[in-house]
């Protein structure tokens, strides 16, 4: 079974081209298509990469969060003359919003996709500065800034969430904070184009033709005016990722900068809660750091988290802090502890399971690592994970 599905995917990578680009909000992929300037939105690719079954391993290179087509030689994390010198829609934060992507049909990979917002303007005005090409390196910082901040399917109250027919439970794509395609070789309603279950050319590719694959996103209580919505699918069928990124604004939230008015004491947070934010703050000389982890258990088991920091136990599993089970659920197996730690320690840290028997099961390598992030006196911060 995995061998024929490895072949059948090696043989369809060098014929098939046809994907997927984010198209509400308008990416900056959909603009240099509209525009003329790329002839094919749907093959921004990042490949090969390790998509599958670890979602977040893939480091992004040459794309970026925005995306490099290398077929037309476009590098969508730059502004260019359409696209990214403007937004293209503001949100209200707090607000539930619809948004879209469109699979291609002959390259329909299934698999599980994203949304993010990095709440790190600093970062993100690389990406909005005309003429400047973010390194490598500002790229994976910005991308794992967005994963941070990523706009999770539970966020959404109502939204069913479900985890990928083609992940096991355990694997670390067993997650439903990540939006999910259906089964890749399902019978109907296959792979992504299940999701909606549209038409062909209910959207725009220029392989095959395209379907929608429409979610609800909740917008974060963060305000810029000028920042990036970023998507990102990993493919379950193949070695690549796609990355795009729609230029927005986002009013009324209690934190965040602006392109125009971010100083040094207006720092954010990089991660999924908001931090305070104004010009005469207070600044926090530590914070309140939620570990947020998912993390399946059987009955007797508990997960604790230990690391290079006196408060998480100087690596020593004796002293390691233990989690909560409170809100965890079988959908849901979410372990959560929050603790006071001083603003810009920068630690490494694991988590672990203790079984009944005392004994002591430790995550695979490599060691996560964290900073805590600046802030405003009140501010707060979440570090989530997922067990590997
Ligand atoms: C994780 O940190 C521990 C303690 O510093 C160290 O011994 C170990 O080598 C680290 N693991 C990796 C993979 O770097
Ligand atoms: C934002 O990103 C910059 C550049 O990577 C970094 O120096 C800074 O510490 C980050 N700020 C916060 C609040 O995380």
């Amino acid at each position: 079974m995995k061998s024929s599905l490895l072949l059948a995917a090696s043989s369809l990578l060098s014929t098939v081209h046809g994907h997927g680009y984010l198209t509400i909000p308008k990416s900056r992929t959909r603009l240099g298509f509209e525009a003329g300037i790329d002839t094919c939105p749907e093959c921004s690719i990042l490949e090969p990469v390790t998509a599958w079954p670890d979602v977040e391993a893939a480091q992004v290179g040459r794309s970026g969060p925005c995306g490099y087509n290398a077929r037309v030689s476009v590098d969508y994390n730059q502004p260019g003359d359409h696209w990214g010198n403007e937004p293209v829609i503001t949100y209200t934060a707090g607000d539930v919003v619809e948004v879209q992507w469109c699979v291609d049909h002959n390259g329909d990979h299934g698999g599980m996709f994203t949304y993010g917002v990095c709440q790190n303007q600093t970062l993100v005005d690389l990406f909005l500065t005309p003429g400047y090409l973010p390194t490598n390196e500002e790229k994976q910082a910005a991308e794992d800034c967005f994963l941070d901040g990523e706009l999770s399917c539970l966020d959404v109250s109502g939204q069913t969430c479900g985890y990928n027919p083609d992940c096991s439970a355990g694997a670390a794509c067993y997650r439903n904070d990540w939006f999910t395609c259906n089964a890749f070789q399902a019978d109907s309603n296959r792979g992504c184009q299940g999701v909606d279950g549209a038409a062909l050319n209910s959207c725009t590719t220029t392989i095959a033709g395209g379907y929608t694959v429409t979610k609800r996103i909740k917008i974060p209580d963060y305000s810029s005016d000028h920042t990036l919505l970023r998507f990102r699918w990993n493919s379950f069928q193949t070695a690549q990722v796609y990355l795009h990124c729609a230029d927005i604004a986002i009013s009324g939230g209690s934190g965040g900068g602006s392109t125009t008015t971010t100083t040094t004491t207006t720092s954010t947070s990089s991660t999924t809660s908001s931090a305070t934010s104004s010009t005469s703050c207070t600044a926090a000389t530590s914070i309140p750091v939620t570990f947020d982890a998912r993390v399946t258990t059987t009955y007797g088991e508990n997960v604790y988290v230990v690391g290079s920091i006196s408060q998480l136990g100087s690596w020593s599993t004796g002293s390691a802090v233990a989690l909560s089970a409170a809100g965890y659920t079988s959908s849901n197996p979410v372990w959560t502890v929050t603790l006071d730690i001083p603003v810009g320690t920068t630690f490494e840290y694991k988590y672990i399971k203790k079984e009944s028997d005392g004994s002591v099961v430790w995550e695979s390598d490599p060691n996560r690592s964290y900073t805590v992030p600046t802030g405003c006196s009140g501010a707060k911060a979440t570090e989530s994970g997922t067990w590997r």
